[in-house]
């Protein structure tokens, strides 16, 4: 790793004039919706919704005049959007079809797959040791129990995370409830909005340098795999789900009219009541869904998504600009409340219910860097192999509740920290009141530069192993994940733990 100081802008693409795609040329569209190939019951009478994924190496339109080589699911990028709703249970089928090399990078390919923001047993969460080889196929299960959230899926393949999803291993998965749809724009005016950063080699494929480990700060934008697209909008509110599936690169989003947008939920779903603000700083993996009311603008007037400036991020001449919305004067859609209605009082999850007690347990974690590679905590995922994954950061019961406060001496640098399994409440940012767009149900959280993190949650409902790691992707794989165990005692077999290692 290199101390941020040093990286300097060397990682642009090397794409001819001609070829660097422009701003607001392309128009937004979404990833295709992937349809079950058969529908079942489970023996207790819950539905079960039958997928099958191959993931393939493939192209991808990005550039005006050249094709990208992509790793992608189904080969396509971005990867197809699973919507379900609550209580339907999934069950996933990967293939791994990829070529056993990397066509551009050279690396030798396998995969795992993880539902971001499910609470699915361990041998279906995607752990990074449990891998797929090439040639091979998983079936992966989802509970699907939880509230109405914005998830998704992507590799988490040992020490390849980071280029396995840079090359296309990531998608949307949509969770509906009724709360959540009685409440939010639905169907055509709930729109995922999935940004990414990537830099292109001359030849038009994807470029990579992670600057020895710490970040790559690509300096083309894309949303929903397209640079810089437009999109057209009718004068109501929509409802935006915006991911930063970027492997580095966080964003601070800004209306360019200086309006406010209203933040709706937060990575777990529904937060207690909205939150307005005119910015807000979007690490890797976080999910925010915004409201925005574009009522009161003019046909024909464009209202452009910005980027501030971020501290921290290697910031490019555009990539200050993210997208941009055009009005237009089409009649507006007015069949349900929701095209005027931006909600205050939402809902009141079961994290954001709990309270610490005098005697909640408080466990404390540094995250740093440790003889070349970065650590939550003592162990890298290198010392969690070597230990026959039996070392664990933690050792909640089941149903505990618990304080982990995060403090990052890492020099300089940010890390947005993810906990598998939970969903936490940000207690507090440095002994303050998180941010406002902050309060509600979160697996991950921007722990900055010098920053003192304290997150609340309940451990449950599974028992096993699960990783904690940085979704900084370069970070994670060299070598910022750990794990912690849920329910366990020394000497206990999980049957469910896909290593069968006892603690
Ligand atoms: Cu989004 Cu452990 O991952
Ligand atoms: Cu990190």
């Amino acid at each position: 790793a290199v101390p941020f100081s040093s990286i300097s802008a060397k990682s642009a693409s090397r794409l001819a004039d001609g070829d660097m795609p422009v701003p607001y040329r392309n128009l937004l569209t979404q990833a295709p919706v992937l349809e079950p190939y058969a529908v079942g019951r489970a023996p207790d009478g819950a539905k079960v919704h039958y997928y099958s994924v191959t993931q393939k190496a493939g192209t991808a339109k990005i550039l005006p005049r050249l094709s990208t080589q992509i790793l992608g699911y189904n080969g396509i990028f971005p990867g197809p959007t699973i919507d379900l709703v609550q209580g339907t249970r999934a069950v996933l089928k990967i293939r791994n079809q990829l070529p056993p090399t990397h066509p551009v990078f050279g690396y030798p390919i396998s995969t795992s797959t993880h539902l971001h923001g499910s609470a699915s047993l361990p041998q279906f969460d995607g752990y990074a040791s449990d891998v797929t080889p090439v040639g091979f196929a998983k079936n992966y299960e989802y509970p699907n129990f939880q509230a109405a959230r914005s998830l998704w899926y992507h590799d988490h393949n040992v020490h390849t995370t980071a280029k396995n999803a840079y090359s296309g291993l990531s998608a949307q998965f949509r969770l509906h409830d009724p709360t959540e749809r009685a409440l939010l724009p639905q169907g055509e005016f709930d729109v995922s909005l999935t940004l990414s950063d990537v830099m292109f080699a001359a030849d038009g494929n994807l470029a990579y340098d992670d600057n020895s480990f710490s970040g790559l700060w690509g300096d083309v934008i894309l949303v929903n795999g397209k640079p810089w697209p437009v999109m057209k909008v009718q004068r109501r509110v929509y409802r935006f789900r915006i991911l930063n599936a970027s492997i580095s690169r966080s964003f601070r989003p800004t209306l360019s009219t200086g309006e406010p947008v209203h933040v709706a939920a937060t990575d777990g779903g529904l937060m207690p009541r909205t939150q307005s603000v005119e910015s807000w700083r979007h690490a890797g993996a976080e999910r925010y869904e915004v409201l925005i009311d574009f009522s009161g603008y003019q046909p024909g007037q464009r209202i452009e998504l910005r980027n501030l400036s971020n501290k921290n991020n290697i910031d490019y001449d555009f990539t200050n600009r993210i997208m941009a919305f055009d009005v237009t004067d089409q009649p507006v859609d007015t069949s349900d409340h929701t095209w005027k209605t931006i909600p205050q009082t939402l809902a009141s999850s079961e994290v954001m219910n709990l309270r610490p007690a005098r005697d909640t347990r408080v466990r404390k974690f540094q995250v740093k860097r440790d003889n070349d590679v970065w650590v939550i905590g003592e162990d890298s995922w290198e010392d969690i192999i070597a230990s026959g994954f039996r070392r664990v950061i933690a050792d909640p019961d089941l149903g505990a509740t618990e304080i982990w406060e995060f403090e990052n001496s890492s020099g300089g640098w940010f890390h947005p920290i993810h906990i598998h399994l939970v969903d936490f409440q940000i207690l507090s940012r440095n002994g303050r009141a998180p941010f406002s767009y902050e309060q509600g149900p979160k697996d991950v959280v921007y722990v900055g530069e010098g920053e003192t993190l304290r997150l609340l949650m309940k451990f449950g409902p599974h028992r096993g192993k699960y990783m904690i790691h940085c979704h900084n992707l370069p970070h994670e794989d060299h070598d910022m994940m750990t794990q912690f165990s849920v329910g366990l005692k020394p000497g206990d077999v999980d049957l469910n733990d896909p290593m069968k290692a006892a603690p």
